[in-house]
């Protein structure tokens, strides 16, 4: 199928109520139909998701904003110029009209312009808005590929539009801006010092995350191989001792005479190790390691959201 063709029959699919998946700049999105609550219910089912996490809702143009949301502060719109289309979500209070679905039955919806061209041609022949979250099971990594969203839900969602590797390859920066003061509720590669030199006030990063942010349960994003953060020392002389495979992923060279460790050379700098994290870790958990080894990345701002999905990867004793 062409890819008019094919955007049109997604639409179509989405009017009818039922979900498409679809590429984005960050991750794959299970999408539907925002203003059908029927619709939206297929979303959690086919994902295996609580009923009370909200849901993003993706729109084509600012002007939509008003449709979704109330209240609106002068700095939504500065942002809206300054990011979107673009891996931002805004946290706003509701429309009146709003489906409990979406808002999670919260006071507030999330709202974001995704810049990938076959997301917003989606949204432009279909005109509604679109709610989606990642396109993976609860819990799971997001697919950054058709072919990972075909492995996370299969049968579950009845199209999936295909757009190559998404371009970031992590989840939106989400950005509370509901209250006085700008909050980031998920850390993701538009920093909170990028936001703030648009705003020209301060952005606080939540401490302890609204719980209602699925993305901030404390293991989420997680592959099924047990993964372990390391300091590269400790990695070091513990790949030495170890008689299982294992998987290392560092930021420079490491050699070892271990047969049983397999070296994985990641990227040197946070927006290349953010685009090739989930596809790697996908990749991964398809073969047969006992543990995935992660060196700890730099604390600089332009790590914070790889840190933050490193961390809930990680494994905890239980
Ligand atoms: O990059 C992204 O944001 C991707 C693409 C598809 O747009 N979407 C995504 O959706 O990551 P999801 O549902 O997997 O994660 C969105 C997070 C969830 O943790 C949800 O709880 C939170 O956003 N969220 C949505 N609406 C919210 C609201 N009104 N208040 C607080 N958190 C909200
Ligand atoms: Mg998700």
């Amino acid at each position: 199928m062409l890819l008019a063709e094919s955007i049109n029959y997604a639409a179509k699919i989405l009017r009818a109520g039922e979900l498409v998946a679809f590429p984005t700049e960050t991750v794959y999105g299970l999408g539907a139909d925002a203003s059908q609550p029927e619709a939206l219910k297929k979303i959690f089912i086919a994902k295996q998701r609580p009923m009370d996490h909200p849901l993003i809702v993706h729109i084509s143009t600012v002007l939509q904003l008003s449709i979704w949301a109330r209240e609106i502060p002068p700095l939504a719109f500065q942002l809206a110029e300054a990011f979107w289309p673009g891996p931002l979500t805004l946290i706003l209070k509701k429309s009146l009209a709003v489906s409990d679905l979406i808002t999670g039955h919260q006071d507030t919806i999330g709202l974001r312009i995704p810049a990938h061209p076959v997301a917003l041609a989606l949204l432009k022949n279909f005109g509604g808005g679109i709610a989606a979250p990642s396109a993976n099971r609860f819990g799971r990594i997001s697919p950054t590929s058709a072919e990972a969203v075909r492995e996370e839900l299969g049968e579950a969602v009845d199209l999936i539009l295909e757009g190559g590797d998404c371009e970031v390859g992590l989840e939106s920066t989400i950005l509370d801006l509901s209250n006085d003061v700008p909050v980031i509720l998920r850390p993701g590669m538009i920093t909170a010092q990028q936001i703030a030199a648009v705003i020209k006030i301060p952005v606080l990063l939540a401490q302890k995350n609204a719980p209602r942010v699925s993305g901030s349960l404390e293991s989420h994003y997680a592959p099924q191989t047990k993964m372990i953060l390391m300091e590269r020392e400790e990695l070091i002389s513990y790949v030495e001792k170890i008689n299982f495979p294992v998987a290392v992923l560092v930021r420079k060279p490491l050699s070892t005479k271990n047969k049983s460790v397999q070296v994985i050379l990641m990227p040197e700098d946070a927006k290349n190790y953010a685009h090739d994290l989930y596809r790697i870790l996908r990749e991964l958990d398809h073969r047969s390691f006992n543990e995935l080894l992660v060196e700890r990345v730099p604390l600089t701002s332009d790590w914070i959201a790889i840190t933050d999905r490193l961390k809930r990867a990680n494994f905890k004793v239980p």
